[in-house]
């Protein structure tokens, strides 16, 4: 099985003669990715990472996440943006919702760190962290950012007042690139265990390098069927595939084409919240990547029927420049049956005997028509199951359909250079050395 993408839904706004109109055009974007002759061409290594991940690196990592696994109680996972929402997604989506509280651990707990600059998050972080046995895996491609190196520069030195210069250094893992950058500089200085970030993987592509593979690796996932998803996708989506068959280019066609008739924003909904890092992940691609010269798509994302909640208001009958995208999941992992309950006080035993899954079947069905019956044109794409494979999937083939995309929108999706304002504005704030002229502009203007 793989998973699958339904674009029924939509055609009610968008034809299905305007979606097979794009094929050229979406054809010819495929070859520029293929080709490398496009914007942002020094950012393709994600194109046939999957296919080119070797046996070695994966055993050299899974050897790496077996040394931390072994030492630690806790592993933190120092990073942002790319660097994080890959592994918090997959962490989250195929671990226990309630991992912190199982008596018998299998795998180390996973926290985070470099993700924010809440002063409160830090001070309980490392507060929680005191009595444990703890180890840091410190993720930064450009090795200069300011969230995680602030995070770091805390976690280090509690580490090592902890447990010794000498045995930090064994449970501190650094992946960055190879030669540039204050954390590869400090890592050699350190002699820390490292990892390379290619340099032609942007952040938002890098969940299946070592940035991601490491962490969930730590996890107790396993990375080979993770990689072996991307694989798959990778050869589905591939040059040689016809466009009808190419899920990356339809969903990429057709949300263009929602885009050109109006529909200026697209939400991502679940309705099982552990996929709740998957929407926050697939923004960052998204948002990231076509976000730029005045254009693309808003991408938002909702946990349903959580959301329908609070949300689902908006999205029925609010104005009418939406489009939704459904991560459908056809079996979850386990039955739970809804009990016969002799009062009946809640009237629901009309329900009795059925698993919780046929209600949220029904509820997503139920909200599927309510949403194309308010204007809200529908893309479905169905996971079989919840599992590293189909997440591998999963991301190669929102990956390879982000690269049409942004080509078809006529975007460089490989870069992000409105990502610096807020960092000069801060540096400049906080007289960071070199930013005087920044200082004095930036003080002016309060
Ligand atoms: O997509 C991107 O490039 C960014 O979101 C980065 O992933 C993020 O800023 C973290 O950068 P770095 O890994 O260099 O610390």
């Amino acid at each position: 099985k793989n998973i699958s993408l339904n674009i029924d839904k939509v055609l009610g706004t968008v034809s299905k003669k305007q979606i097979l109109d794009q094929e050229t055009k979406a054809n010819n974007c495929i070859a520029t990715l293929h080709n490398g002759d496009g914007k942002g061409n020094d950012f393709l290594g994600w194109l046939h990472l999957p296919s080119s991940i070797t046996d070695e690196e994966l055993t050299d990592i899974e050897n790496t996440a077996n040394i931390l696994r072994e030492k630690c109680e806790v592993v933190v996972a120092v990073g942002i943006g790319g660097s994080y929402l890959g592994t918090k997604a997959v962490v989250d989506a195929l671990n226990n919702s309630f991992d912190f509280l199982l008596k018998e651990r299998k795998n180390p707990i996973l926290l985070y760190a470099g993700q924010n600059i809440g002063e409160d998050y830090l001070y309980e972080l490392t507060e929680i962290l005191k009595d444990k046995q703890f180890g840091i895996i410190n993720i930064s491609k450009s090795g200069t950012t300011t969230e995680p190196a602030l995070a770091f520069r805390i976690l280090k030195k509690q580490l090592e007042d902890a447990v010794g210069k000498e045995e930090a250094k064994t449970r501190i893992v650094a992946i960055t690139d190879k030669s540039k950058g204050a954390l590869r500089t400090l890592a050699t200085k350190e002699g820390y265990k490292t990892f390379i970030i290619p340099d032609n993987v942007g952040g938002r592509f890098s969940v299946l390098t070592p940035v991601g593979l490491l962490p969930i690796a730590v996890a107790g996932i396993s990375i080979r069927e993770l990689v072996a998803g991307a694989v798959s996708m990778e050869k589905k989506t591939g040059i040689e595939v016809p466009f009808e068959e190419n899920l990356s280019a339809v969903y990429a066609a057709v949300r263009n084409e929602l885009y050109k008739s109006g529909k200026s924003i697209e939400i991502l909904a679940n309705f099982h919240p552990k996929l709740h890092y998957i929407g926050e992940w697939w923004k960052q691609l998204y948002g990231e990547s076509e976000g730029k010269d005045n254009k693309g798509i808003f991408p938002a994302a909702v946990d349903l029927t959580t959301d329908l909640h609070s949300m689902g208001q908006w999205i029925q009958e609010g104005e009418r420049t939406i489009f939704e995208t459904v991560i459908s999941i056809e079996s979850p992992d386990h039955r739970v049956e809804i009990p016969a309950d002799d009062a009946d006080l809640d009237g629901l035993n009309f329900l009795a005997g059925k698993r919780v899954d046929e209600v949220n079947k029904m509820a997503e069905l139920g909200t599927q028509l309510a949403h194309v019956d308010g204007g809200v044109p529908n893309i479905k794409i169905t996971l079989p199951a919840v599992n590293a494979y189909y997440i591998g999937q999963l991301f190669y083939f929102f990956e390879k359909a982000c690269g049409i995309s942004g080509y078809m929108l006529g975007v460089n999706p490989f870069d992000q250079p409105g990502v610096e304002a807020y960092k000069k504005n801060m540096f400049a704030l906080l007289n960071k050395p070199g930013y005087e002229k920044e200082s004095e502009a930036i003080k002016a203007k309060l």
